[in-house]
C-alpha cells in the first residue's frame, strides 16, 4: 500500500495524534500527517501540529454542533483532498461524521474508541465501564461506517478495572493503550495488510 497520507481530525488534547507522530518519526510507521482540522478553535492538538510544524486549522462546523455536515463537510473533503491525503483518522474528533467524508475516503477512515466495541459507544466510554461494573475494559480501532462507533473492528486492547479506579485512572490506563493501538493499526494499513469481507477484519501475515 506503501505510504500514508494522513489527513486528521481532532477537537481535544491530540495525544493520539501524538503516538502518530511519535511512530513516524522512530521510523514505526510509514506515514505522514498532511492536515490537521479541529473544529475547537482552541484546541491543544492545533498546538501541537503547531510544534512539529504539521499544516493545521480551525474547521468551523457552524451550524452544527454534533455532526460534520453540510458545507463544512464539503470543505473539510476539499482541505483533505487538497492536500494530498488518502486516509482520514479521527483522533478525538467529537462529531459524526457523515456519508459524503466516508464515500469521498472509501475504507479509508479509521476511527479509535475508548472501550471494547460494542460496548459503551458515545461519550464517556470509560465512566459507563466503571459504573456497571466491568472487570476490563479497553480501546477500539475501526474503520467508520454510517453508524456511531459501529464499523469494522481492526484492534482491540484490553485493559484491567481496578477496585480504587476513579474514571480519570481508568481512563489514563485506557489512553496508554490507545496510544500503541492507533499505530498498530495504521502500520497494518499501511503495510497493506487489511481486508473487510462484511464486519470481519482479516489480518494477513506479515512479508
Ligand atoms: C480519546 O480517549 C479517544 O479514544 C476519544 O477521545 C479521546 C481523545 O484524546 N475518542 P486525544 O485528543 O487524542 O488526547
Amino acid at each position: 500500500m506503501g505510504k500514508l497520507k494522513l489527513g486528521v481530525l481532532g477537537s481535544g488534547a491530540g495525544s493520539n495524534m501524538q503516538s502518530i507522530t511519535d511512530a513516524i518519526g522512530k521510523g514505526d510507521l510509514d506515514a505522514e500527517i498532511r492536515l490537521v482540522l479541529s473544529d475547537v478553535p482552541d484546541a491543544k492538538i492545533l498546538d501541537r501540529a503547531r510544534r512539529h510544524g504539521i499544516p493545521c486549522q480551525y474547521l468551523d462546523c457552524a451550524p452544527w454542533k454534533t455532526k460534520l455536515e453540510g458545507e463544512a463537510e464539503d470543505r473539510c473533503i476539499r482541505l483533505l483532498k487538497d492536500a494530498g491525503c488518502d486516509t482520514v483518522v479521527l483522533a478525538g474528533f467529537m462529531r459524526i461524521v457523515k456519508p459524503k467524508l466516508l464515500a469521498a475516503f472509501p475504507m479509508r477512515v479509521l476511527n479509535i474508541h475508548p472501550a471494547l466495541l460494542p460496548a459503551f459507544p458515545g461519550v464517556h466510554s470509560w465512566t459507563q465501564a466503571l459504573d456497571y461494573g466491568c472487570k476490563v475494559a479497553g480501546v477500539t480501532v475501526h474503520f467508520v461506517d454510517a453508524g456511531t462507533d459501529s464499523g469494522p473492528i481492526i484492534v482491540q486492547k484490553c485493559v484491567p478495572v481496578l477496585e480504587d479506579d476513579t474514571p480519570e485512572t481508568l481512563h489514563a490506563r485506557i489512553q496508554e493503550q490507545e496510544h500503541l493501538a492507533f499505530p498498530e493499526a495504521l502500520r497494518l494499513l499501511a503495510a497493506g495488510r487489511l481486508s473487510v469481507e462484511g464486519r470481519r477484519v482479516y489480518i494477513s501475515k506479515e512479508g
